[in-house]
C-alpha cells in the first residue's frame, strides 16, 4: 500500500489486541468483532471478494501478524527504558540503536562501543526483562529434554526429575526465570544492558528451546526489535534543552518512569493511554 492512515493502524492494532484477549476468555463470542475487522481490512486493502471469516489465504494480517503481534510489547518496553528511564549509557544506547535504524547490518548490531553497548546487548536485555513470550505451555507431550540441553538443564536447576508422564502439564514461566534473582543477581528487577551475562545461560529462553525453539530468534527478531526502537528514537528525539517529547497519562497529567519501582508492566494493556507529546 501507498499510504495507511493512522485511524486504520489504530483500528486494525486495537482490534488484534482485543481479540487476543478475548480468544483467551471463553465466555465471550469475539465473531462479530472478528467479522468486522475483516470487512474493514477488506475496504483498506481493496480486497474483492471481501475477506472470508472462516479463513481466507488472501488475508494481509497472514503476512504481518507474526512479526507484529510477537514484537510490539517488547519495542515498546525498550523504547521506554532507553529513552524515558536510562540513568546510565543513555546517549550510547541511543546512539547504537540510531546507528542500527541508520545501517541494519549484523555488524551495526553487533558493534561493541567503549562503554560495552551495543544494539544487540540492550535488545537481549529488553528481551529478557520483558519476554513476549511469558509463559509456554506443553498439554500431552511431555517435555523430553536432551541431556544437556536447556530444558534438562532447568528441570535440573529447579530439581525436577523429568516426567513422560503424559498426564503431566508442563508450563514454563519464563518471565519468572528471566527475573529471578537466583540466575541474574540481586538487580535482577532492573534494565541494565551492560550486566554480563551468557545468552546461552539456564534460564534465558525469549524464543523457547530444543525441540521448539523460535525460527526467527537467531537475528531476524532481535534486529527487528533494534531496527523499531532505533526508528522510534528518531521520530521522537530528545532536544538539547530537554524541551523533547515527554510522556503524558490520558487526563494530560505527566508521567514520571523513573518513578516506578521495578519492571515496567508486561501485560498487554499495560501502557493503554500513554502518551507522547511535544512540550
Ligand atoms: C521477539 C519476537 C519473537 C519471540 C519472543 C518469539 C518467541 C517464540 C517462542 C517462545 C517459540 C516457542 C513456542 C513453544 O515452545 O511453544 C516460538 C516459536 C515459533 N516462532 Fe517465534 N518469536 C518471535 C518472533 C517470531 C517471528 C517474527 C516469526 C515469523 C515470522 C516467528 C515464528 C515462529 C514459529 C514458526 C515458531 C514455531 C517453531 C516450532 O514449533 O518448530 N517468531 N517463537
Amino acid at each position: 500500500m501507498d499510504e495507511m492512515t493512522v485511524k486504520d493502524i489504530q483500528y486494525i492494532t486495537s482490534n488484534i489486541n482485543s481479540l487476543w484477549m478475548a480468544s483467551k476468555d471463553c465466555s465471550l463470542e469475539p465473531l462479530p468483532q472478528k467479522k468486522a475487522l475483516l470487512e474493514q481490512l477488506s475496504n483498506i486493502f481493496s480486497i474483492f471478494p471481501p475477506l472470508d471469516p472462516n479463513g481466507d489465504s488472501r488475508n494481509p494480517l497472514n503476512i504481518i501478524l507474526p512479526a507484529y503481534e510477537t514484537l510490539w510489547r517488547v519495542v515498546l518496553r525498550c523504547f521506554l527504558e532507553v529513552h524515558f528511564r536510562a540513568t546510565s549509557n543513555q546517549a550510547e544506547m541511543q546512539d547504537s540503536l540510531n546507528s542500527l535504524m541508520s545501517c541494519p547490518t549484523q555488524e551495526t548490531f553487533e558493534d561493541v562501543s567503549a562503554e560495552g553497548i551495543s544494539a544487540k546487548v540492550i535488545v537481549r536485555e529488553a528481551l529478557r526483562l520483558y519476554p513476549p513470550t511469558r509463559r509456554i505451555h506443553r498439554l500431552i507431550s511431555p517435555i523430553n529434554p536432551v541431556p544437556h540441553g536447556p530444558w534438562y538443564q532447568l528441570l535440573n536447576l529447579l530439581d525436577m526429575a523429568p516426567t513422560n508422564d503424559p498426564e503431566v502439564i508442563h508450563a514454563i514461566d519464563v518471565e519468572h526465570l528471566h527475573r529471578t534473582p537466583e540466575i541474574w543477581g540481586e538487580d535482577s528487577l532492573t534494565f541494565n544492558p551492560s550486566r554480563t551475562h551468557d545468552a546461552k545461560q539456564v534460564g534465558f529462553m525469549p524464543f523457547g528451546a530444543r525441540p521448539f525453539v523460535c525460527p526467527a530468534g537467531n537475528s531476524f527478531a532481535p534486529m527487528m526489535i533494534g531496527i523499531c526502537v532505533g526508528a522510534l528514537i528518531k521520530a521522537f528525539p530528545d532536544d538539547a534543552e530537554g524541551e523533547g517529547w515527554k510522556l503524558m497519562d490520558v487526563e494530560g497529567k505527566r508521567v514520571d518512569l523513573a518513578k516506578i519501582d521495578g519492571p515496567l508492566d508486561n501485560g498487554r494493556e499495560g501502557f493503554s493511554g500513554l502518551v507522547l507529546t511535544r512540550c
